[in-house]
This record gives structure tokens, C-alpha cells and sequence, in this order.
């Protein structure tokens, strides 16, 4: 099996958990329908499927840790529901289909966006409430996931992308700090709460949490560079945004082949962190790491 097919079938294995997670919470139907649009419409689930391998690798309890892993993935589906609204990217097109506000309305997308965030805080906490998983673990992931997805991670990367589209010449030390805090963040929460949530060392908890700071800058300039070289079909978003939007990304500030060179150097130093490990799950972490650069959506 090829690591993309893998890391499909544990996608599945996620999706099978997000299609009920927000049932029986008392949320208004076109609420809800407008929540469960943009979560269940697919994507990769990237971020919950580092979580659970992260903790798998490290002995934690996959099962235990799914309701964590969801979490990730209703943070991210808000943080791309509010990217594509007017007032931010201005994408009409999202996982192969139209973007939330326009399948709905501005008002809708942007409260949908609100819910995935809030009902997020209860998947983490149910970690323990309701999986039984230590207290003291659970809450360390939940400072860990609050701080990366928040105004000092992911928030503000994007208020940091936003304060630069439309500039020339945004350093590159700067760019970098853009895309560690607004893809970056969430990605080495994904894999450092796996660490924690299995109880793992405080140098495997380093380890995961130095991958995935590694991975997460180079997935963001992959995201930037198929922006250019791919199509929308292909991407299920519109190609061709950044240029349009005049967003600072790296194609357009060290050219595609070095922004691509560059990306392999940080998926390089990821790989490393994982020397310390063996077995299947080593094998695929690592796999999904080059993965990442070699992706074509
Ligand atoms: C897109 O993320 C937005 C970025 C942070 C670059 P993904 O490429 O993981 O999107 P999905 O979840 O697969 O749709
Ligand atoms: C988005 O970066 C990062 C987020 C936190 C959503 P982009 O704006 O490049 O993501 P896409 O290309 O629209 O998915
Ligand atoms: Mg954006
Ligand atoms: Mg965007
Ligand atoms: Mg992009």
C-alpha cells in the first residue's frame, strides 16, 4: 500500500468519528448543516491522523485519543471556512465544492466557523470526560492545542498574512514566522498532543513536537507552491489565488524550485526527530513526512 492510500484509510477511520461528533448537541439544523458542509465535504485529515499515529507510535490508546483528534480536524475545517470569506482570501471554492458562504451565507459560514471552534473544546475534553484518559494529560493537550490554534498561533498567523498581502519584499525570516503560526502551529499541536496524550517522555514529547514545527513549514510552502504550479480541480480550491490576492508566499519571494528545495530540507529535519523510533508506525510517520512534499493537493 502507497502512504497516500494509508493515510486514506485512516482518514476514513476519522471520518467515521466526525460524521456523528456533532449530533445530540442541540444545535439548530441549518447550523449544523452548514458545520457538517464544510467538515465531512473530505480533505486530507492530516492533522488527526498525526495525532493518532503520533500517539500510536508512542504506545498511547488510539481509540482513546479519536474525540482529541477530531478536535484538529473542526479547528481546521473553521480556520479554512473563515480563510475563504470575503474579507479574507475571498475563495469560492473548497474541498471540491463551494465555499461555505456561498453554499450558505456570510452570516452562516462565519458563525459555522464560531461552532467547529467552540464544539472543539468539548471533543478535547471528552478525551478524559468520557475516555477515561488521564486528567492532568488531557489538560496539558488542551493548553497545548488552545495556544497553537489561538491569537499567538494560528489567529495570528493570519492576521499576520493578512498585513502582508498586497506588500513587496516581506523577509523571508518573516514569512517563515507567517507560515510556522498559521499552518505551522496546528500541525505541531497535532503531533506533540499525540505525544502527551499517550504519556509519553519529555524527549519524545521534543521529538513530536520538533517534527511536526518541521513538517509544518514545509506543508505550507507545498500549499504555496501547488497554488501555482497545480489546478483547481486538482487542488478542489481555486489555483492561482495567492497571485490574485497578492499574498507575500515563497514561490513568489525565492522562486518555485528553491521554495521547493527548501520544503525538502525541512521534511529532511523532520525525518530526524524520528531516529530515535522503529517499527511500522516510525515507517509511516516517516513516509507521510515526504509525502507532504511530494503531494500533488
Ligand atoms: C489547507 O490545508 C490550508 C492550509 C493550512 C495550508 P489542507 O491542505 O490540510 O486542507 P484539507 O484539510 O486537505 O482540505
Ligand atoms: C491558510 O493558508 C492557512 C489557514 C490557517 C487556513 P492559505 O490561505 O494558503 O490556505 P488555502 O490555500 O486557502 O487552503
Ligand atoms: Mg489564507
Ligand atoms: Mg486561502
Ligand atoms: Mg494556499
Amino acid at each position: 500500500m502507497t502512504v497516500k492510500q494509508k493515510l486514506a484509510e485512516r482518514a476514513a477511520g476519522v471520518e467515521g468519528y466526525l460524521e456523528t461528533c456533532l449530533h445530540d448537541r442541540g444545535i439548530p439544523a441549518r447550523l449544523l448543516a452548514s458545520m457538517e458542509y464544510s467538515l465531512l465535504a473530505g480533505g486530507k485529515r492530516l492533522r488527526p491522523v498525526l495525532t493518532l499515529s503520533w500517539a500510536r507510535m508512542l504506545g498511547g490508546d488510539a481509540e482513546a485519543v479519536m474525540s482529541f483528534a477530531a478536535s484538529l480536524e473542526c479547528i481546521h475545517t473553521y480556520s479554512l471556512i473563515h480563510d475563504d470569506l470575503p474579507a479574507m482570501d475571498d475563495d469560492d471554492l473548497r474541498r471540491g465544492k463551494p465555499s461555505n458562504h456561498k453554499q450558505f451565507d456570510e452570516a452562516t459560514a462565519i458563525l459555522a466557523g464560531d461552532g467547529l471552534l467552540t464544539e472543539a473544546f468539548g471533543l478535547m475534553s471528552a478525551a478524559s470526560i468520557v475516555k477515561g484518559l488521564p486528567a492532568d494529560r488531557v489538560l496539558r493537550a488542551i493548553a497545548v492545542l488552545a495556544a497553537a490554534a489561538g491569537s499567538g498561533g494560528m489567529v495570528g498567523g493570519q492576521a499576520v498574512d493578512m498585513e502582508f498581502t498586497g506588500r513587496d519584499n516581506v523577509p523571508l525570516e518573516e514569512l517563515r514566522e507567517m507560515h510556522a503560526m498559521k499552518t505551522g502551529a496546528l500541525i505541531t499541536a497535532a503531533c506533540e498532543c499525540g505525544a502527551i496524550l499517550a504519556g509519553a517522555k519529555e524527549t519524545d514529547i521534543e521529538n513530536a513536537r520538533e517534527f511536526g514545527r518541521a513538517v509544518g513549514v514545509a506543508f505550507q510552502i507545498v500549499d504555496d507552491v501547488l497554488d501555482v504550479v497545480s489546478d483547481t480541480e486538482t487542488l478542489g480550491k481555486p489555483a492561482g489565488s495567492d497571485e490574485e490576492m497578492g499574498k507575500s508566499t515563497y514561490p513568489s519571494l525565492i522562486g518555485l524550485d528553491r521554495s521547493r528545495e527548501l520544503a525538502g530540507e525541512y521534511v529532511d529535519s523532520a525525518v530526524e526527530r524520528l531516529a530515535a523510533y522503529e517499527g511500522d508506525e516510525k515507517d509511516f510517520l516517516s513516509a507521510l513526512a515526504r509525502y507532504i512534499v511530494d503531494r500533488v493537493s
